[in-house]
């Protein structure tokens, strides 16, 4: 086999998923592998990261080894090593960088640091390599929520973000008040389609206030609201929070592709999963007549593909990352 240009493993374990993935040039995906510690947390309500970290090391080779089988490759053939050194918990991140950093010594390959933020935003090119710029990209995960204008590879204006709670973090904690489980904003998003968007109608907070956004509000709404009307059914409550989160995110979107004439509008993160925005998105690229790109649900999510891509981007831009670059829990998305 001819040994492709950008043949590169991706190492992600920013949270609570153990993932490894093996990628050509960006967007052809031989292998994408993710053990998810939802069984473990969830009986905390919430990911706790000593028990994280303990999950990653378990789990780390066996994802890897997984990951190079059934992409069908000898790590000889591999262009680079790339894991995610943040925004994550700390503990996790470290399992994922000194595994990577360790294959790539010992295969003698070079070692690349990937954003987090970064790979999200690059789930899009797996499946439309060609994406036109410049869009904007709805970033809305359990820890970020940023709307952000990509201009070009490697070069992100920051629109707007959220003040306080993510979009997610929103979804997860009022579905753990409703008492729904971990993670939120599935569960939420499934209880959603058998209740009434419109039967309550829960705050937009900051709708006409520029591009940034607050989700504290809503949440402490649906609490107030259910606090009293005990009898509320609950498939109504999650709909209409769940349409009060998405006309916000949307709303905010769609003007910023109008004020910026932006090719098209992207969704990204983990809430990007959801149903309800990911129709909406499309209704308003619909509405405004340009392209939406709305990734594969297990793109949204976290995955090591998306680690792969960015990695082979940044490895071009930025060439290998030296061996003593360590992880940041508080890495921010390089914007302008
Ligand atoms: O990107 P991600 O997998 O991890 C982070 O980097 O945070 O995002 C996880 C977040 C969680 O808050 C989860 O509740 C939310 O994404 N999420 C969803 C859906 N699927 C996952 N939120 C709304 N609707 C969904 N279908
Ligand atoms: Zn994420």
């Amino acid at each position: 086999m001819r040994t492709p240009e950008g043949l590169i493993l991706g190492i992600e374990t920013s949270c609570d998923e153990t993932a490894a993935a093996v990628v050509v040039d960006g967007s052809k995906v031989l292998s994408s592998v993710v053990s998810s510690q939802i069984d473990i947390h969830g009986r905390y309500g919430g990911v706790v990261p000593e028990v994280a970290s303990r999950a990653h090391v378990e789990m780390m080779n066996p994802v890897i080894a997984q990951s190079i089988v059934e992409a069908g490759i000898d790590p000889k053939e591999l262009t680079a090593v790339a894991a995610t050194v943040g925004p994550g918990l700390i503990g996790s991140l470290l399992i994922g960088v000194s595994a990577a950093k360790s294959l790539a010594l010992v295969w003698d390959k070079p070692f690349v640091a990937v954003n987090h933020l970064e790979a999200h935003l690059y789930a899009a090119f797996l499946e439309e390599p060609d994406l036109p710029l410049p869009i904007v990209v709805l970033l809305v995960s359990g820890g970020h929520t940023m709307l952000v204008l990509m201009e070009g590879h490697g070069k992100y204006r920051l629109l707007g973000q959220t003040l306080d709670d993510a979009a997610g973090e929103a979804f997860d904690k009022v579905a753990r008040y409703l008492g729904l489980g971990y993670p939120g904003g599935p569960v939420i998003d499934e209880l959603s389609a058998a209740g009434d968007p419109h039967a309550i109608v829960f705050p937009r907070a900051m709708m006409k206030d520029g591009y940034n956004f607050s989700f504290s509000g809503v949440k402490t709404s649906v609490v107030n609201h259910v606090r009293k009307h005990p009898d509320v059914g609950a498939a109504d409550v999650a709909a209409s929070f769940q349409e009060a989160v998405v006309d916000v995110l949307t709303t905010k979107a769609k003007a910023a592709v109008v004020e910026h004439g932006a090719l098209g509008i992207c969704l990204a993160g983990g809430v990007a999963a959801n149903s309800s925005l990911r129709e909406r998105t499309l209704d308003v690229a619909t509405e405004l007549d340009v392209r939406a790109f709305v990734p594969s649900r297990s793109l949204c999510t976290d995955n090591a593909a998306m680690v792969a891509a960015a990695g082979w981007y940044r490895l071009q831009s930025d060439g290998p990352t030296a061996l003593d670059h360590g992880a940041n829990s508080n890495l921010p998305l390089p914007v302008y």
